[in-house]
């Protein structure tokens, strides 16, 4: 055992530093019951003491065992959530405002940034483009390093974008189409090479699914993908049961992932436990590779350290949290990020939508029948119990859901906020809101589908063979 602890203790992360704190606790315990002698216990307890400070240099908190450090810490796990906090992870979404959940305070739990004027200004002056609805609006509302990429791209140094979509079912509904959306507008304005994974492998561990199915469900989702508009030629499309395997470069990295998180520390982000089988422990590292270029030799040249951009829910942070942990110490530039909020049931912001239940969304393959049924029955309304004090007192727009999927797919401003305000004044009722809202969304959906027609099995092909695309690293 090192006299000073402080020697190395500089280039740990907070994580490991974390664990050092844990495993020195466990160890003077250990010698107090073994009743060691005196001296070697003093000094085991200045070691531990002596970390517990370098863990509070690294990361401003105190340590407490059990609750691993702040930033890297999954709202689930219950030990980090406060009592009115929202519970936001991969899995849940679950929050007790009408409102939705509260983003500002998740930046500040997360330990993001949020996307301000400024730097929304930074990105059209960057592209020469307006910047997309999504960002006006605050839908995307959070970042990690998004300066770092366009540092970068104003010296002329590309990037390259990563996203995905776990195939859980051969339904997508409006929702899962708000990351594809935007992410497909920054391919636009940027210019740069964008490569798309599907964890088929994800949902076989999670779900009680076959492999197979699976896997046919990641290939009927790529259709929705592809109909979203991307261009073949700058696209990457891949299922991980397949590209896993003929890859040289994402195992690779994956194996590097792994042997650089421990156990205890997927437990702290994801709040797995002992009972959670290898697959699931093991698969962020599957979630984290393609955040490195190497994972895509084909694409790059071989070339390493080709920074990425990662637009998703917020939902997806924790995998990310920790693939930004692991980047430095595998050699590697951090991903940075762009968050989104949760697109609302139609039944209200308190929950993230499912796919399993067909009222809760308005689906891909929805008829412009069912889309006017859904909306007329379901989406829940800010409006008053009756005509006269909905003249009187006005609609709630804050928790009316036709307002909040309006502002997702309404483009044009001015006549949003015109609906806004008549809303809010009683000027406009209820009935005559969600009329404006089937309006929007069937044209819409039926021109999605009218693409997805288009996608045969031969496109979908191209599309996931690993080859070069039309960028010169
Ligand atoms: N885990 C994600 C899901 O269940 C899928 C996913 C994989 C993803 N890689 C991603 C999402 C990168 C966003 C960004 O949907």
């Amino acid at each position: 055992m090192a006299d000073s602890p402080n020697c190395d203790l500089k280039s740990l992360s907070p994580l490991q530093l974390f664990e050092r704190v844990t495993e020195q606790g466990e160890k003077v315990r250990a010698l107090k019951a073994g009743k060691a002698p005196k001296d070697e216990i003093d000094a085991a307890v200045r070691m531990l003491l002596s970390l517990k400070l370098s863990y509070k240099t690294a990361t401003g908190q105190d340590y407490q065992a059990g609750l691993p450090p702040k930033d890297l810490v999954l709202i689930n796990n219950g030990t980090a959530k406060e009592e009115d906090e929202d519970l936001v992870d991969p899995w849940n979404v679950q929050t007790s405002n009408a409102k939705g959940v509260d983003y500002d305070k998740l930046i500040v739990r997360f330990g993001s940034s949020k996307i301000d004027t400024d730097l929304i200004n930074r990105i059209e002056r960057a592209t020469g483009k307006r910047p997309h609805h999504f960002l006006r609006r605050g839908i995307f509302f959070s970042h990690r390093d998004m300066d770092q990429i366009l540092d970068a791209y104003e010296n002329k140094k590309s990037f390259y974008l990563y996203t995905g979509r776990g195939p859980s079912s051969q339904a997508m509904h409006v929702g899962h189409l708000i990351p594809f959306l935007f992410t497909k507008w920054l391919q636009e304005v940027f210019d740069v090479p964008l490569v798309i994974q599907l964890t088929d492998d994800e949902k076989y561990l999670w779900k009680d699914m076959t492999i197979e199915k699976a896997y046919e469900y990641a290939k009927e989702n790529a259709k929705d993908i592809i109909a979203c508009g991307f261009d073949v030629n700058k696209t990457f499309i891949f299922s991980d049961l397949d590209y896993l395997g003929t890859s040289s470069g994402f195992y690779k990295n994956i194996v590097r992932v792994q042997k650089h998180v421990t156990f205890n520390q997927v437990k702290g982000i994801f709040g797995f436990t002992d009972s959670d089988c290898i697959g699931k422990i093991s698969f962020p590292a599957i979630q984290a590779a393609p955040s490195f270029s190497s994972s895509f030799p084909q694409i790059f040249n071989g070339k390493e350290n080709i920074q990425c951009l990662i637009p998703c829910a917020i939902d997806q942070d924790p995998y990310f949290r920790m693939t930004r942990d692991v980047a430095p110490r595998i050699g590697q530039p951090k991903p940075a990020l762009l968050h989104s909020v949760f697109f609302p049931a139609l039944q209200g912001a308190q929950t993230k939508m499912s796919a399993s239940d067909p009222n809760s969304s308005i689906f891909l393959t929805d008829t412009p029948k069912q889309i006017k049924t859904k909306i007329n029955k379901h989406a829940f309304s800010g409006g008053r119990d009756t005509i006269e004090e909905h003249r009187k007192y006005g609609g709630n727009c804050d928790v009316d859901v036709s307002i909040m999927y309006l502002t997702f797919f309404l483009e044009d401003d001015a006549r949003l906020e015109q609906l806004k305000q008549a809303y809010t004044s009683g000027e406009l009722l209820t009935g005559e809101l969600k009329k404006v809202l089937i309006e929007t969304m069937q044209p819409l959906i039926a021109a999605h589908q009218e693409r997805r027609k288009q996608v045969t099995d031969e496109v979908v092909k191209q599309f996931m063979t690993p080859r070069k695309l039309a960028f010169e690293f």
